[in-house]
């Protein structure tokens, strides 16, 4: 049966598949993934050749519109980013209004969701120009609402960036400039940010983009649903992993390093505690993407002179990991999140921010989704259940309860 005869099917048989794990949601021409050998494109690109070779707004133009951007199709897409660049000043009395303590990924999801109050062309995109208008204009905002976050949390001047800049070292000047305006990032770390962008850059139909996706099928605006993706982002199940990780790396290393204790209390099945950073719905070898940022981590950390014990704790969990049946048997690998962190907090980003950086990688998939699914035409996201609660009742009135 073809899609369009799939799509005009409904009243027959339900599937059951929780988790959907063996659920196709749609057809996609984004980003290809081999979960057994390991294998990660986009648009036909492999993530290796990408990591090394691309910039992350390279990688954002390839994956939104299929093709690596021309010399002049990229300085267009730049400069229609920049010119969006600005956020209207009252989204400031908002981010006011929240506690310095609040969790930035939840500041960033309330106020992404905000921007739709003042850019409310962004949501009836009917034509692809209003799309790419709106495209660029996430792009263009998102860094400095996440610089922002960050800033609030510290307690620094809220500021914006410098036109004259990549997009990544326009993001970091944003988060670290100093009040006099200074801020020189060294290449490695520019670099080292960027390649992690692009790491996270998209990753098929996972929690949050299906949630993009499923939140966009109702038309409800591209703010809107990657506000909501955001939110799906943010569990420890999935993007809160990074930040989890570190926590988990730096408890072992307060109790004296002991990741054989750890390991077993992963494998306790009454008790909640999980490895952080380990195991893969698709992934059941290895994950391409943990195995460039392990490599990285060691780079990141050896050009810049920093030595981290959390480092060899991770290596060897990893190493431990590898040679456990438990972990073996169930075929739990360290995935993107496992390394990451560590690099992440070689860079001067703060622990309760990785997740909002792995947002600000994962945005340009989740445009690309929505985008994709908007052009499609696809219809509105709505699955079906089997219900197992009580029959038929007859109601009775509160007093004869
Ligand atoms: N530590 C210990 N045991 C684990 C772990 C882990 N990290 N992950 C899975 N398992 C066990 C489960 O307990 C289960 O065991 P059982 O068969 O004896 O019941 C088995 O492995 C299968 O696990 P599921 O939860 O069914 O696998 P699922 O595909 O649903 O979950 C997930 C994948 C959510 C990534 C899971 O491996 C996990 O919780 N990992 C830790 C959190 C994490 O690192 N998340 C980031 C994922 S990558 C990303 O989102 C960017």
């Amino acid at each position: 049966i073809d899609i369009k005869t799939l799509r005009g099917v409904t009243g027959g048989l339900t599937t059951i598949d929780p988790g959907y794990k063996n659920t196709g949601s749609c057809e996609s021409a984004i980003t290809f993934l081999n979960g057994e050998e390991g294998i990660l494109r986009y648009r036909g690109y492999s993530i290796e050749d990408l990591a090394e070779k691309a910039s992350f707004l390279e990688t954002a133009y390839l994956l939104i519109f299929g093709e690596l951007p021309t010399k002049e199709q990229f300085e267009k897409f730049h400069t229609d980013i920049k010119s969006h660049s600005h956020v209207d000043e009252d989204i400031k009395k908002i981010l006011d209004g929240f506690p310095k303590s609040a969790h930035p990924m939840g500041v960033l999801s309330s106020l992404t969701n905000a921007l739709i109050a003042f850019n409310p062309s962004s949501v009836n995109v009917d034509s692809e120009e209003e799309m790419y208008n709106a495209i660029v204009k996430i792009l263009g905002k998102f860094p400095v609402l996440t610089a922002w976050a960050y800033r609030k949390r510290v307690g620094k001047p809220l500021d914006y960036g410098d036109d004259s800049l990549g997009y990544v070292e326009n993001f970091l000047k944003m988060m670290f400039k100093k009040p006099n305006g200074e801020y020189n990032a060294s290449s490695t770390v520019v670099e080292a940010l960027d390649k992690l962008l692009i790491l996270h850059a998209d990753h098929e139909q996972n929690c949050s983009t299906s949630t993009v996706r499923i939140v966009g099928s109702s038309h409800a605006g591209l703010f809107a649903s990657i506000s909501a993706g955001i939110n799906a982002l943010w569990g420890p199940l999935h993007g809160g992993a990074n930040q989890a990780v570190i926590e988990m790396l730096e408890a072992i290393k307060e109790d004296g390093g002991d990741t054989h204790k750890f390991m077993e209390k992963a494998k306790d099945k009454e008790d909640p505690f999980r490895l952080m950073g380990f195991g893969h719905r698709v992934y059941k070898n290895f994950d391409p993407r943990a195995k460039i940022i392990k490599k990285s981590a060691d780079d990141v950390l050896g050009a810049l002179g920093i030595e981290d014990p959390v480092l060899d704790i991770a290596k060897g969990l990893e190493k431990e990991a590898l040679e456990d049946s438990y972990f073996v048997d169930r075929k739990l690998y360290p995935n993107v999140d496992f390394y990451s962190g560590i690099i992440y907090r070689a860079l001067g980003i703060p622990t309760e921010m990785f997740t909002a950086m792995f947002a600000l990688g994962r945005l340009p998939g989740w445009i690309a989704q929505w985008r994709e699914m908007r052009l499609r035409k696809e219809p509105i996201g709505r699955p079906r259940q089997v219900y197992i609660g009580e029959n038929h009742r007859e109601f009775k009135a509160v007093n004869e309860r």
